[in-house]
């Protein structure tokens, strides 16, 4: 059948076999640990699933303004400002369906065909994909492999057809924070020449040292930042499908014109959710992360224990850790005979290296230590 070969170039990659395969044997019985799941392990805290039932309850199923319901977007306004320092409004926000529908949204709005956009590697697997989608095209630049912070690589990789940079900062898969220097990095080249940069912050709470740093709160960067966040991995909803971008103005205009004509808006009742979200009690959230900072000194203590280098880990819940040679044998062997399950870190333009998640609870994530220790 003739099918479109824009969609068939961004096929999965075969790297993501392995979790298929680990599923195919926890199917079967046997007792696979997953240490590759991209989401926490928590369930939504009570009262944001209450204020989406009393909304549902309330009738609130009718269509809302489509860069979202106006409390939301004010919500969101409010916490980009107070929190993140981005200078914010309300017509500066759009809310989505998750970040992920933010980051696809954002590459639709700017990029023409032939577009180059920088992705800062490792990078998570969908940038590339959205990129391709709008038909740009992607550039990799890894960062320092000892570090894991921006080099000047980034200047040498800047050309007249550079429109966009993408920054993950907590990242996913390394877990690193970027220092102060890479952001200027950043934040100098696109000021020079007016590239965009789109600041993928959704791990900015959870984070286990310093506070990172909003690339669209730093001088002169208002109009050249599209920041996007959301409500899955501070608030445990992943399901919940929400999340938000702000920036300029055009773009956000832009983007509310392709979801115009998608999905028209985020739920209505799930955006109720979201309000309670961000404006109620963050006394979980805090719970969540420190949940989180225990498992992550627990798997840190062990990879080193056996004599494994790690990356920084300052934030997210991934341990990056490098094993060297062919990533995807060793990550097939782990599934093979200790019965761990991980992504390689080919998937995210980093080979020689495994990204294991630590949204699992603590007995499990020392089973699953103890199984590789002994192969
Ligand atoms: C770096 C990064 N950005 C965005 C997302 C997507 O989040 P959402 O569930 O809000 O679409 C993920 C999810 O794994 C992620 O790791």
């Amino acid at each position: 059948m003739n099918l479109s070969s824009r969609i068939g170039g961004i096929a999965p990659s075969a790297t993501l076999a392995i979790a298929g395969r680990a599923k195919a044997l926890q199917r079967a019985g046997v007792d696979v640990i997953s240490l590759s799941v991209g989401e926490p392990d928590f369930d939504t805290p009570a009262h944001i699933t209450a204020a989406c039932i009393a909304a549902l309850q309330r009738g609130e199923t009718h269509y809302t303004p489509g860069a979202g319901l106006p409390a939301l977007l004010e919500a969101i306004a409010d916490v980009s400002t107070t929190r993140n320092r981005i200078p914010c409004t309300p017509d500066r926000v759009i809310v989505t369906a998750g970040a992920k529908d933010a980051i696809h949204q954002a590459m639709q709005a700017v990029l023409n065909p032939g577009d180059e956009v920088i992705v800062l590697t490792p990078d998570w697997v969908s940038y590339e994909a959205c990129i391709r989608l709008a038909d740009g095209v992607p550039v990799f630049v890894p960062v320092d492999p000892s570090t894991f912070q921006v080099t000047d690589a980034l200047l040498e990789a800047v050309t007249d057809r550079t429109r966009m940079i993408v920054v993950n900062s907590p990242s996913n898969p390394s877990g690193a924070v970027l220092n102060r220097r890479s952001l200027d990095l950043v934040a100098d080249v696109c000021r020079d020449r007016g590239i965009l940069v789109l600041s993928d912050e959704i791990y900015e709470r959870l984070v286990y040292g310093a506070k990172p740093v909003s690339l669209g709160s730093l001088p002169g960067m208002e109009e050249l930042v599209v920041t996007v966040n959301g409500f899955s991995k501070a608030y445990a909803m992943t399901g919940w499908r929400l999340g938000w971008a702000v920036g300029p103005k055009p773009v956000i205009d832009y983007m509310a014109r392709v979801q115009g004509h998608t999905t028209s808006q985020a739920v209505t009742f799930v955006m109720h959710g979201g309000l309670a979200a961000l404006t109620g009690d963050q006394a979980p959230v805090e719970e969540m992360r420190r949940a989180f900072d225990e498992r992550r000194r627990y798997i840190l203590g062990r990879l080193h224990e056996m004599g494994l280098a790690t990356a920084p880990a300052d934030g997210a819940f991934y341990a990056f850790v490098e094993v060297g040679g062919d990533d995807v044998a060793t990550a097939s062997r782990w599934l093979d005979e200790a019965r761990v399950a991980v992504t390689p870190g080919s998937a995210f333009h980093a080979p020689g290296w495994l990204r294991l998640s630590y949204a699992t609870a603590l007995p499990r994530l020392a089973e699953a230590m103890d199984r590789v220790a002994v192969l």
